[in-house]
């Protein structure tokens, strides 16, 4: 219980880093709030200035500067303290008591408000945002390029038919085709991210699809060099999912998978029960939960890059869209999954994805 004569447990209980300072500018105040933010002791700064406390934070003097000479309270937002939290600083005047209403200033109190959530909240909006933007734009334009690229590839056909095998031209005709197929696959993928469609639901045979895959992709000229160890629980029951659309996020992932690796490594493809991963509904029982992983031992993500590979168009690739991860995380958020990535660099990276099962249980299951 906080007693109102101890003003110390009061500071020290409240979310907002607080800091007073006495009519010479000296800290008599740090609550603990602070402390853990900016990972000083209260007992270090007592008595000190600003500048010796806060030596880095370069945006803090003028701010304070212009509290001396104005005496009002001043605001800053956005700026960053300790170089990792980021913070919104409100400086305002400590009136002595008796002289309240002479107004005389005895000092300042700074309170610190960490935006780190509210950043958070808005990267997520951003991104979101950004989907729904690139989907009016994709519909609009895709199906204006897909045709004249229909024309271009069936033209080079017809000059392949004409021209004697082993030339260079014909050599260009099967780039012209290629390139094509390779716009073709873009504007898909950018279609399917604009069109915001609902998922078409019925019991998906998860191992039946995974294996269907990797014999697929086993076969392709890119994954030479390359081993696919399979570790499938039989026993996993059918899952309610649109099959076509996860197809596609097993796919995708495969593939970058196989891409991340040089010339020789390994992908691993695992089903199982994900029996530490329970969701509740709202007024609803437990669900289960399957978990897909596709691992590589392939050149892993840099850590300041990993934040950024579901971003819409964030490619390393020379020949990358940028779209695939974007894609999944899209068609998982509609099955009411989740995707997470993890990544050690020159290591390699995981990708996991839940997907519950209970809608079917009992229903479907084998
Ligand atoms: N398994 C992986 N290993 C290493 N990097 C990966 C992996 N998966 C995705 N990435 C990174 O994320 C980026 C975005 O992936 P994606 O959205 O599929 O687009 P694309 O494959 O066209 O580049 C890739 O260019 C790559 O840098
Ligand atoms: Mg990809």
């Amino acid at each position: 219980m906080i007693k109102p004569e101890d003003p110390i447990e009061i500071l020290d209980a409240m979310e907002q880093g607080i800091l007073a300072l006495n009519a010479q500018g000296k800290i008599e105040v740090f609550n603990a709030s602070l402390e853990r933010t900016c990972g000083l002791s209260r007992e270090s700064t007592l008595g000190k200035s600003l500048a010796d406390v806060f030596p880095a934070e370069e945006w803090l003097h003028p701010l304070y500067q212009r509290f001396l000479r104005h005496g009002n309270s001043v605001t800053l937002h956005d700026q960053s303290l300790s170089n990792r939290v980021p913070v919104s600083l409100t400086i305002s005047p400590l009136w002595g008591q008796k002289d309240a209403v002479r107004g005389t200033v005895v000092g300042a109190v700074l309170v610190f408000q960490d935006l780190s959530l509210i950043k958070k909240v808005q990267e997520h909006f951003l991104k979101s945002d950004r989907l729904s933007y690139i989907g009016l734009v994709a519909s609009g334009l895709a199906h204006e390029i897909k045709n004249p690229l229909t024309a271009i590839r069936g033209a080079a056909q017809l000059l392949a038919k004409e021209i004697p095998q082993g030339t260079e031209s014909i050599q260009c005709c099967r780039v012209i085709v290629e390139e094509t197929d390779r716009m073709n696959r873009l504007l898909e993928e950018l279609l399917t991210l604009g069109r915001p469609h609902r998922i078409e639901v019925r019991p998906v045979n998860i191992n039946q699809i995974l294996d269907e895959l990797i014999l697929l992709e086993s076969k392709s000229p890119t994954a030479k060099g390359i081993e696919f160890i399979k570790e499938f629980d039989p026993s996993l029951p059918y899952v309610p999912g649109d099959e076509e659309k996860l197809r596609q996020v097993f796919l995708n992932l495969i593939r970058n998978a196989v891409e991340a690796i040089k010339e020789t490594g390994t992908v691993w493809v695992r089903s199982k029960f994900a029996t530490e991963y329970v969701t509740i509904d709202p007024g609803e029982k437990k669900k289960t939960h399957i978990l897909v992983e596709i691992e590589d031992n392939g050149s892993g993500i840099p850590e300041e890059e990993q934040e950024k590979i579901f971003i819409p168009f964030y490619t390393t690739k020379p020949k990358g869209t940028g779209l695939g991860l974007p894609l999944c995380l899209q068609i998982i958020k509609e099955h009411k999954g989740t995707i997470k990535a993890h990544s050690t660099p020159e290591k390699g990276t995981l990708f996991q994805i839940a997907l519950a099962t209970s809608e079917w249980e009992g229903e479907f299951k084998r």
